[in-house]
């Protein structure tokens, strides 16, 4: 009989979100009248920009055009998007970082997850806890772990914790480790990095030969003028740094799928026979291989972020998601709850009052004042005690659903 991928099922029971998806529809179903509010998920509500959605009829209309027709486009995404993502994104930031570097997708996720394709099966690997799942998860059905203990850590990932003590920012490990999954705006806290922070992680990957995975999905709620964008506005980061980027949650793509993953040319890596090896062609070998592009509508769609009705555009979404994070922080402080995060970032991370668990206030929020959220513990042990509500719903969704928080629920 054919066998399964043993690693698997080490894997805790649900994905997260499924799993809250799962408690909030069996609680709709037996309270079909209640009128659930969702600040779960971080899935974005409003609508596309005006500049992507006209871009992409247009290029609907060239589909229909046989001498503007497009087939199989480049695997690694067309030239015009991966220049303008490489000018404007990093290179107006003093990033020497090439159009070829770039390669478009169809999701940040989905990077995450098959970059380890093309990496080695002895790295020793560190998280931060509480951390988003993806990197954890991955990593497991990959073997790259152990079974999980009961507070759900897996055995040979080392868990770097993050608490409001070092402003939810890990101190660097006291082992040696050789991937290092970084995410800022940090999803779940909402904690953002200074250059200084990040140059002791580029140092500390650049003396043990280790590899940072940067995730800068949340990169465009960044208001504060000195804070880096990019991990590779850190000197020496191109030696040591993978960064991974997203239209979704700046543009609103999270139905529409458009991502990009910047692998420099210089980033070595190991053989096992201890020879040197370029990242980059590994990564463009496998692209090639296992992936056929992104849609040219989609791509024409994220290009038009980078024209300037785009970019106002995008300016104002951003702009949207930060008023409401704003909102909940100061709803649920005045309320007498400690409030972390959704300044630069679009999650709000909120120690639970009176020492209830993650999933109990979860619970409680749904049953008494139906409202959503996300359980910290879902993120990791360290998360437990603690629960992020996002930003990304309407204005008068998260106004109701404050309201309902702070007057109708005991705190
Ligand atoms: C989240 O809620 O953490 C996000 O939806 C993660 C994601 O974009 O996959």
């Amino acid at each position: 009989m054919a066998t399964i991928n043993d690693n698997y099922l080490k894997l805790k029971a649900g994905y997260l979100f499924p799993e809250i998806a799962r408690r909030v529809n069996a609680f709709a179903e037996a309270n079909p009248d209640a009128q659930i509010i969702k600040l779960g998920i971080g899935d974005v509500t409003e609508p596309l920009p005006e500049a992507c959605r006209k871009a992409m009829v247009k290029a609907v209309e060239d589909m229909g055009d046989r001498s503007n027709f497009k087939g199989y486009g480049p695997e690694q995404g067309y030239a015009w998007l991966r220049e303008k993502i490489a000018t404007h994104d990093f290179q107006s930031r003093g990033c020497a970082i090439d159009a070829s570097e770039i390669f478009i997708s169809d999701g940040s996720k989905c990077d995450n997850g098959n970059i380890l394709d093309i990496f080695g099966n002895n790295n020793k690997i560190a998280v931060t806890d509480p951390v988003y799942p993806v990197y954890v998860d991955t990593n497991v059905m990959a073997g790259h772990t152990g079974p999980a203990n009961d507070k759900g850590e897996y055995e040979g990932l080392v868990y770097l914790p993050i608490s409001a003590e070092n402003n939810f920012t890990a101190e660097l490990p006291t082992e040696k480790v050789d991937l290092i999954y970084l995410c800022f705006p940090n999803n779940p806290t909402g904690a953002t990095a200074t250059k200084d922070y990040l140059k002791k992680w580029v140092d500390y990957a650049k003396a043990n030969g280790s590899i940072i995975f940067f995730d800068a999905a949340y990169e465009a709620f960044i208001t504060d003028p000195n804070l880096p964008h990019s991990i590779y506005e850190i000197e020496g980061a191109k030696d040591c740094a993978i960064e991974f980027r997203s239209f979704s949650k700046n543009a609103g793509f999270t139905g529409t799928r458009c991502a990009f993953t910047v692998l420099p040319k210089n980033l070595m890596a190991k053989a096992s026979d201890g020879s040197d090896v370029e990242v980059w062609k590994l990564w463009n070998r496998r692209q090639s291989t296992k992936f056929n592009g992104v849609s040219y509508i989609v791509q024409r769609g994220a290009e038009a972020v980078y024209s300037e009705e785009g970019q106002a555009q995008v300016k104002e979404l951003v702009s949207f998601y930060l008023e409401n994070a704003k909102i909940i922080r100061e709803k649920l402080t005045a309320a007498g709850l400690s409030v972390y995060g959704g300044v630069n970032a679009p999650y709000v991370w909120v120690k639970t009052p009176n020492g209830l668990s993650s999933w109990d206030f979860f619970d409680k929020l749904l049953q008494v004042v139906n409202v959503v959220g996300t359980p910290g513990s879902g993120f990791g042990a360290a998360g437990e005690g603690y629960f992020r509500i996002s930003a990304f719903n309407s204005r008068k969704n998260v106004e109701e659903a404050m309201q309902r928080i702070t007057e109708n629920l005991k705190l």
